[in-house]
């Protein structure tokens, strides 16, 4: 499939936020949803999900190059990550849409992208037991991360200042709704779903290797150790920042100048954010809202 020219690429305004079966949500992910509602899931599709910010590009990349880093090396030149691997819910209109993206991609198999929470994911994705990745990561540093995401991206709504930004994230009026509820409804599938990997930002910041490795038992890849070295070292902040295929640099709906997409990759940089009141405040109501769970995060490596 041709993908435009993005240069020229331009959004309206910012979109606003509104409830959509209960979650917040701008038009840009449910202007095409009956369509991604029926989409057509494989049994061999693999679905990278996550809440926005918690390392949806780094795992994207990590199983390109798994499947596809030596039968299609020119994939990993000409091809930006997000054409390989369609966001399933979008529609930009600019570019083609998520599952339309998906519907025509040709490898198997396919590697499909989602920020839904788990009780809107298309059922075919179930009834196929299709294979998912889901990667969670902590409250603290997911919200930075997505506070410097709103402020650069004009697809998202305006993020006001920091302590505004917090206010709403803990209310969960951020697009794909409270991240608490995401981690928590993901957890719980977990559970019951076996075909579901739960993977953490943190461990994958604290080694790398060992994440790969884990993602390769889980898909079933028999991958030589010489091959998941190679991936690792390609996967590293540093060298996914350099390169164009997985910066977003060519995504111009996102102003690199006031942040760019890859921006620090750190566990542990809401300390820079966070002032000693608001960070009380949130541990209290982060105690409340995860009583009922049994998920651990970690919020320094
Ligand atoms: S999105 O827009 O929801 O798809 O964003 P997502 O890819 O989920 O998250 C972006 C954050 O992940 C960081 N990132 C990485 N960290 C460490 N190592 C590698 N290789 C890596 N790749 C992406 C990216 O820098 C964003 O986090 P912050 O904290 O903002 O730097």
């Amino acid at each position: 499939m041709e993908i435009p020219d993005l240069s020229s690429m331009k959004l309206p305004s910012r979109p606003e936020l509104f409830d959509f079966e209960g979650v917040s949500m701008v038009h840009y992910f449910t202007d095409n949803w009956e369509k991604v509602k029926n989409f057509q899931a494989r049994p061999d599709d693999i679905l990278i999900a996550t809440y926005p910010k918690a390392g949806t590009t780094w795992v994207s990349y990590i199983l390109d190059l798994l499947y596809f880093g030596n039968d299609a090396p020119e994939r990993q030149t000409s091809q930006p990550i997000y054409t390989r691997v369609p966001f399933l819910e979008s529609c930009f209109k600019v570019i083609p849409s998520g599952t339309e993206l998906a519907d025509n991609l040709s490898t198997s198999p396919r590697l499909i992208k989602t920020h839904l929470p788990v009780q809107l994911v298309p059922k075919s994705f179930w009834e196929q037991n299709s294979k998912i990745v889901y990667v969670a990561r902590n409250a603290k540093d997911n919200a930075v991360s997505y506070f410097h995401f709103d402020r650069m991206n004009m697809g998202e709504p305006e993020p006001g200042d920091w302590n505004t930004f917090l206010q709403k994230f803990v209310e969960g009026k951020k697009v794909f709704g409270s991240w608490f509820d995401h981690v928590n409804g993901w957890w719980e599938k977990k559970q019951t779903y076996s075909n579901l990997l739960y993977m953490f930002y943190e461990d994958l910041v604290e080694d790398t290797g060992c994440e790969v490795a884990r993602l390769c038992s889980f898909l079933g890849l028999s991958t030589s150790v010489e091959e998941r070295v190679k991936i690792t070292k390609g996967v590293q902040f540093d060298a996914m920042k350099q390169n164009k295929m997985t910066n977003y640099s060519t995504l111009p709906v996102m102003d690199f100048k006031i942040s760019p997409f890859m921006r620090k990759g750190k566990v542990g940089d809401w300390k820079n954010h966070f002032t000693v009141a608001q960070n009380e405040q949130f541990d209290e109501v982060y105690k409340q809202k995860m009583k009922n769970t049994t998920v651990k995060f970690r919020t320094e490596i």
